[in-house]
């Protein structure tokens, strides 16, 4: 697997000191900030929007790093994922990780005040959008979605159309909190044993008592809330986490 990247998600973190949680996490150690976005329609919550991106943009120290330390991580669980891709470019988001579920569910409008098209969305053309604006592409699935339905994305023959990173959910998308999916970690080993050098992220219920089993299906991106805010000692955590990939 690639080198572990300890991406904490703020949707655990004091939404009334936000920025300063955000550097705090950076500080104790992380490399990438995982930014849940929820729209409560695609998942049953509502988090924030773009103008919280923005704002918090300037406490994490560099802005632009891509795949290195400073990056925003967004996990768009929204419905028309192809609407949002230039307002959350301009709010600062590194990479743009949008459900397969939502985008094979929309239409291709590219702004947010466009009128209906009846063009569905499909996903190659969506990591295109994507890349055309200059951000990473992330492609994430839902727990009873399969894996198969990856494989012809991943084998894109153009590379504009091929994501940098896929998102398996350990949990179903919607909250911090949950207990961790091991029945979802087949599909981690399957892309892994296909893409040795493919970014594979999980999210939901990680933690010192489950990374192992992540690790060991080959994850390398790990997304952990409750377990990094919630701990006592947050740079201990992502100190394990970090461990347990890369040993
Ligand atoms: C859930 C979110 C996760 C969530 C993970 O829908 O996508 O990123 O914050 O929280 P924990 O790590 O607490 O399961
Ligand atoms: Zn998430």
């Amino acid at each position: 697997s690639p080198p572990a990247i300890i991406a904490p998600s703020i949707l655990s973190a004091d939404f009334a000191a936000l920025g300063q949680a955000c550097s705090d996490t950076m500080n104790q150690g992380a490399d990438w900030l995982h930014v849940d976005i929820m729209d409560g329609h695609f998942v049953p919550n509502i988090t924030f929007g773009a103008p919280v991106v923005g704002k918090i943009r300037p406490h994490v120290s560099k802005p632009t790093a891509k795949f290195g330390r400073g990056t925003f991580d967004c996990h768009m669980m929204i419905s028309e994922p192809m609407r949002w891709v230039s307002t959350f470019a301009k709010a600062g988001a590194d990479l743009y990780c949008f459900h397969y579920e939502a985008a094979i569910d929309s239409v291709a409008a590219t702004e947010p005040e466009d009128a209906d098209t009846k063009t569905p969305c499909d996903p190659k053309m969506l990591i295109r959008h994507i890349h055309d604006l200059g951000l990473a592409a992330g492609i994430a699935i839902k727990p009873d979605t399969s894996v198969d339905v990856l494989w012809d994305i991943l084998e894109a023959s153009d590379p504009m159309e091929r994501p940098d990173m896929v998102l398996v959910m350990t949990v179903y998308p919607g909250f911090g909190g949950q207990k961790f999916m091991a029945s979802e970690l087949p599909k981690v080993k399957q892309l892994r044993e296909k893409y040795p050098d493919l970014n594979i992220e999980v999210d939901g219920g990680l933690g010192e008592g489950t990374i192992e089993q992540a690790a060991e299906a080959g994850a390398n991106v790990i997304v952990a809330g409750s377990a990094v805010f919630g701990a006592d000692d947050p740079s201990k955590v992502i100190g394990i986490l970090r461990e347990s990939v890369d040993k």
